[in-house]
């Protein structure tokens, strides 16, 4: 049966947005970053993620089944962040690659749906001091959404209404605590509540550092300085309240967080904080920055609430005191915790007795995996 609040949403992790030849949006960056070395740093990672799209490409199927599996009771399609790679040097083949990605988005989806997307640190980034194309991804942004969900938005962190829930989407670059605290504590009661960010909301899982995760330590600080990223921040401890603060104003709200950035799919089910937060990574991105397959199918690497913050660990991560504080906030929380490798396109089923993500392998059109958010 269904219920008058009824609604689906197609929903992509991270796409890296690129086009074949590389020189296409990078000549700019090889021009100004070849005597730094920065452009022989990235280059393969270009090659790699150019190769997705095109004619051929393995995202592109994905995106493009995505929009074969759009339901009639759609309400918007949502995109996690690193919608496009970046790293073009170029405020004008910044906008194009944008707006290369928005018309792609259209076209798949239909002129009529709302696309919602968020800030990944691919966004904002360019070359050499890594500040970002911050500004220009403000603008894009605020006008994009503005347009796309009729309200007035002003940045990249805000909120708007689907029937009777709440969709929360924070900037994980420079995050705002007060405003998402505003968002959370103003909108009153909701059925759900998402919260959308690029960067994991219960840490990276993985030990590693903390500017990788929401408000584990900003990628860049209120000036628009790159952040430190490391474990003795100065500004640790006022992050640290701030994270712990949004936390639980989302246990108290049985939130659900989506999230990208670790071209990993996971589910985290974490009970804490008198509430629960359960939070659905995405993956999308079908090939590894080295230019290597990620499988469409999932291959399981964790599955176990124990596994969590184990099974990611890479050989050379930090051990420390810090690190174990950290992790001791979450670890006895964790009832389920799920990790692996795929890529593919995914599709929430949104109804007052459930939350149902389908993940679909690749560029399938029947749902490979079926995960319980609620
Ligand atoms: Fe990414």
């Amino acid at each position: 049966m269904t219920g008058a609040h009824d609604y689906s949403v197609p929903l992509l992790g991270d796409l890296h947005y690129d086009c074949p030849p590389i020189d296409v949006f990078h000549s700019d960056f090889r021009r100004l970053h070849a005597a730094d070395g920065m452009f022989a740093k990235y280059q393969s990672e270009f090659e790699s993620f150019s190769s997705m799209w095109g004619k051929d490409g393995r995202s592109a199927a994905v995106v493009n089944a995505s929009g074969l599996c759009r339901l009639e009771d759609s309400a918007f399609a949502l995109q996690l962040g690193d919608l496009v790679e970046g790293d073009c040097e170029s405020p004008s083949l910044h906008r194009r690659m944008f707006d290369e990605a928005f018309a792609l988005m259209k076209r798949t989806y239909g002129e009529s749906l709302p696309f919602v997307t968020l800030a990944g640190n691919h966004d904002v980034r360019r070359g050499a001091d890594r500040l970002g194309e911050y500004d220009s991804y403000r603008g894009i942004s605020a006008a994009w959404h503005s347009k796309e969900l009729d309200q007035e938005i002003k940045g990249p962190t805000f909120a708007f209404r689907q029937g009777p829930d709440l969709w929360v989407v924070a900037d994980f670059n420079r995050p705002d605590p007060a405003l998402v605290e505003r968002l959370l504590v103003e909108s009153g009661p909701s059925r759900h509540t998402f919260f959308c960010t690029h960067g994991a909301v219960l840490t990276n899982g993985n030990r590693n550092p903390r500017r990788w995760f929401f408000l584990g330590c900003p990628q860049y600080d209120a000036s628009g300085r790159r952040g430190g990223g490391n474990w003795f921040s100065e500004e640790r401890p006022a992050v640290d309240d701030a994270r712990r603060r949004i936390r639980r104003l989302l246990a108290g709200r049985n939130a659900i967080a989506l999230t990208g950035h670790s071209h990993h799919l996971e589910l985290r089910d974490w009970f804490g904080d008198g509430g629960r937060i359960t939070e659905f990574v995405m993956s999308s991105v079908t090939k590894t920055v080295k230019g290597g397959d990620l499988p469409d199918a999932p291959v399981v690497i964790g599955d176990h609430p124990k596994d969590f913050g184990r099974c990611r660990v890479p050989p050379n991560a930090a051990t420390n005191d810090l690190v174990e504080a950290l992790y001791a906030e979450y670890e006895p929380g964790m009832r389920r915790y799920y990790t692996a490798d795929a890529a593919g396109h995914a599709r929430l089923r949104i109804s007052d007795e459930s939350v149902v993500a389908e993940f679909f392998s690749g560029g399938a059109i029947s749902p490979c995996a079926t995960f319980e958010l609620r």
